[in-house]
Order: structure tokens, then sequence, then C-alpha cells
């Protein structure tokens, strides 16, 4: 188990990368409309990368086992868990529920952000509610995030939201370390493995990113090769922030000006 602790350069390289992902989220947010493309919304996110200085780090990323991924972003609606494929004829309507999920690439460092957006001011209550629990789930993970204590916390403490909410917790997916590479250990779970030897430790940089679903957490591929979508058709929701471990807590490192407001239960500990 080899989990890199940053030094102060790559923090400050890393806190870049971050800000610049969710500021691409900040710049696509008033384009989520009914009516758009998921193309459209891509093409306009990677235009933006490029005046930033940045690239996307999805494009032509092809871990052992995959095709290249086609796109800048991924782009989930409603029943796609994650990984969805932005193209020309997929239209967002009035109602959806849509994660849009931007890792960029700045001076050789990943920052990696996810938000859910919904389509129109009318959401279904049930949508309503899977998103808001997912943001709850994501925030409370990042709040058990304390050195010393053990990675497995963040799992227990994303789970428990879902379950008292009555959702369910994807598996297959989770977390990652991440910095000079995409995908570095560990691997974040956001149910309890029950297994408390990962100990976190000051300068450790990963995602929390739970994926819940209205029904079974069960999962499918699709054959482009990429897109996930929930085995039961039900709706499932993610969230995603990159946080780095400090002595006393976190810092997270994926907010900019236009983040949504964050619980106040978060914003009271500030
Ligand atoms: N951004 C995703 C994550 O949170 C990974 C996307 S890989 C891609 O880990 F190739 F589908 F873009
Ligand atoms: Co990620
Ligand atoms: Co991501």
């Amino acid at each position: 188990m080899d989990i890199r602790i940053k030094t102060p350069e790559e923090i400050a390289g890393m806190r870049e990368a971050c800000r610049l992902a969710s500021q691409v989220l900040d710049f696509v947010a008033p384009l989520v409309k009914a009516g758009v493309s998921t193309l459209a919304l891509d093409e306009a996110m990677e235009g933006f990368m490029k005046e930033n200085g940045c690239i996307s780090a999805c494009k032509g990323y092809c871990p052992r086992g995959f095709t290249p991924y086609p796109a800048a972003t991924c782009i989930s609606i409603n029943h796609v868990v994650c990984h969805g494929i932005p193209t020309a004829d997929k239209l967002l309507k009035k109602g959806d529920i849509v994660n849009i999920d931007v890792t960029v690439i700045k001076n050789g460092f990943y920052g990696d952000t996810s938000r859910m957006f919904i389509v129109g001011s009318k959401p279904g209550i049930l949508a309503k509610r899977l998103v808001e629990g997912c943001y709850e789930a994501m925030w409370r993970g990042i709040e058990a995030v304390k050195p010393g204590r053990p990675l497995n916390d963040i799992g227990i403490a994303c789970s428990k939201v879902a379950r008292e909410e009555g959702f369910s917790v994807v598996h297959e997916y989770g977390g990652h370390g991440i910095g000079r590479d995409f995908h570095e250990e560990p691997f974040v779970t956001h149910f309890d493995t029950k297994d408390n030897s990962i100990i976190l430790r000051p300068g450790m940089i990963f995602t929390i990113e739970p994926m819940l679903n209205a029904g079974a957490r069960h999962i499918s591929d699709l054959r482009d090769g990429w897109t996930v979508v929930t085995k039961d058709r039900s709706l499932s929701a993610q969230w995603e922030h990159t946080v780095l471990v400090t002595e006393t807590g976190c810092e997270v490192l994926t907010m900019s000006e236009g983040y949504p407001a964050v619980p106040e239960w978060v914003t009271a500990k500030h």
C-alpha cells in the first residue's frame, strides 16, 4: 500500500488544478438548461479549459481493458451512475438530474470534481431528495476526514446518510488518491468495509465522490464501454470533491466562487 504524502510544492500545484476544475463547473452551470446537448456542454467546457491553460484528463484516458475515453468530461443523466459520454443527440430536458464530472491537468497536477444539476425549476420529489441526500453524504464523508482516523470512517459517514434517507450506495466505484496521477491509492469506498487498517495522514490527497441510487445499489455497463447505469434503471446521483488531509482535519481543494451553498453544519465549524 503506497499512499503518497504530498510535498508543499505538490500541494500548491494541486490547489491550483483543483480550483480550475471547480471553475469549469462554475462556467458551465448557467448553460445547463433544457434543450442543450451534452456534447455542446462538453465542447464549451473544453474551450474554457483551453482558455485557462489546462486540459481534460478524461479525453483519451484509457485504463487497462478500456477503450480511450472520447470526450473532455463525463455527463451522467438520471439512471446513469457515472462515465456518461457526451453526445450531440442527448438533449437535456426539464426534470433531469445531471452529474457533470470534470478532471483537469494543470502543470502536471490533476484536479477532480463533480456536481449535480437539476434541469428546470420543478424537480420531482424523489429526484430532489436524492440529489440533496447525496450532497449531504459527500459532506458528511468530508467531515470524517481527520489525521489519525481510519480511511474507513469516510465510508461509514457517507453510508449512514444514505441509509437514513433510504438510498443505496454504489460499491464498485469510489474515490481515489490523486496528484500527479489521475487514480492513485487509496481506493475510497463510500460504505463501511470494516477494514480500519488505513490511517489518514496529513499530506494525503484523495477524492470523495459517493454515488447514491434511489433503488438497488447494483449497476450494469452499457455496450459503449464506459457508461455505467443502475441495474434497475432507478435514479442515481453523485457529488465529488478532492480533499487534502491537514494537521487538524481537511481542506477541500475543489472550491471556487461559484460553488453552491455548503451545508450549514459545515460552515458553522470553519
Ligand atoms: N472523473 C472520474 C472520477 O471521478 C473519472 C472519469 S474517467 C473517464 O474518477 F475516462 F471516464 F473520464
Ligand atoms: Co474522481
Ligand atoms: Co471525477
